[in-house]
């Protein structure tokens, strides 16, 4: 079995008076493609911020190669290899394409390094290359969703986690991402995803788990979580 990359512990937090978590636990080892699902306010973004630290964690454990990330800063986390493209995306509109890049890879200290990785991710997103000096913000929906996963891959993580990727997207966008994803998992990245379009996402996925107000209240094998009734129930929970 392959080894264990990243494993949450009974994670619990809140905002202000407001608990968003209540002792969530997951794992996700080596080159699996994890599914985070539930309905709206759930508390998947929370815990993929928790994750990446950029929310702080009240109590419960989040390991990371074995390794307690609880003292990491979050631009540590990504240096280990641990990396979030957030719902809000994260782009610079006034940057061009490649500055974009650029401060995906700020974990990368040499010259040719920094070339390296950007070359791999213009080959993975052409489109990004042909507009590498234009601005982000002048780029399409599409784009920018490829711009931002690009940012995140130009460190190499070893596992990329992306919230809500296809929000907003038309359908054969979604499809040209999901076939990209799956090429960057071919390249040796562990990917957990968070998705409403819980068909598509449970075709792609190995496992995933279910979150209902700020629990997981199921969790298992793709295929029998697209079976399970209660998976679709989840979604209309709340
Ligand atoms: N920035 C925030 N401030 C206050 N409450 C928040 C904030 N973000 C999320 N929440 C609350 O935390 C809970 C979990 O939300 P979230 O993690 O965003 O769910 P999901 O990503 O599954 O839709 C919800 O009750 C939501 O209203
Ligand atoms: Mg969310």
């Amino acid at each position: 079995m392959a080894n264990e990359l990243l494993r949450v512990e009974e994670l619990s937090t809140s905002y202000g008076d407001l608990r968003a978590l209540w002792g969530v636990s997951l794992e996700v080892r080596e080159n699996e493609i994890v599914a985070l699902l539930g309905g709206n306010g759930a508390g998947k973004s929370t815990s993929l911020r928790c994750i990446a630290g950029l929310h702080p964690v009240q109590s419960g454990t989040v390991l990371f190669e074995g390794r307690d990330l609880r003292a990491v800063k979050p631009h540590r986390r990504i240096r280990e290899g641990l990396v979030l493209i957030p719902e809000e995306r994260g782009i610079f509109p006034m940057m061009s394409v490649e500055e974009n890049l650029k401060v995906g890879g700020f974990t990368i200290r040499e010259k040719a390094g920094l070339e390296t990785a950007l070359a791999w991710v213009y080959g993975l997103f052409p489109v990004l290359r042909a507009r590498r000096w234009q601005p982000a913000g002048s780029l399409s929906g599409g784009e920018q969703q490829m711009l931002s996963i690009g940012k995140g891959l130009v460190s190499q993580p070893k596992l990329l986690m992306l919230d809500e990727l296809s929000l907003g997207l038309a359908p054969v966008l979604v499809l040209k991402l999901l076939d990209l994803l799956k090429e960057i998992h071919a390249n040796g990245v562990t990917l957990v995803l968070v998705d409403q379009n819980v068909k598509k996402i449970l075709s792609f996925c190995h496992r995933g788990y279910v979150f209902e107000n700020g629990r997981i209240v199921l969790e298992g094998k793709a295929a029998d979580l697209a079976a399970d009734p209660r998976t679709r129930k989840a979604y209309l929970g709340r």
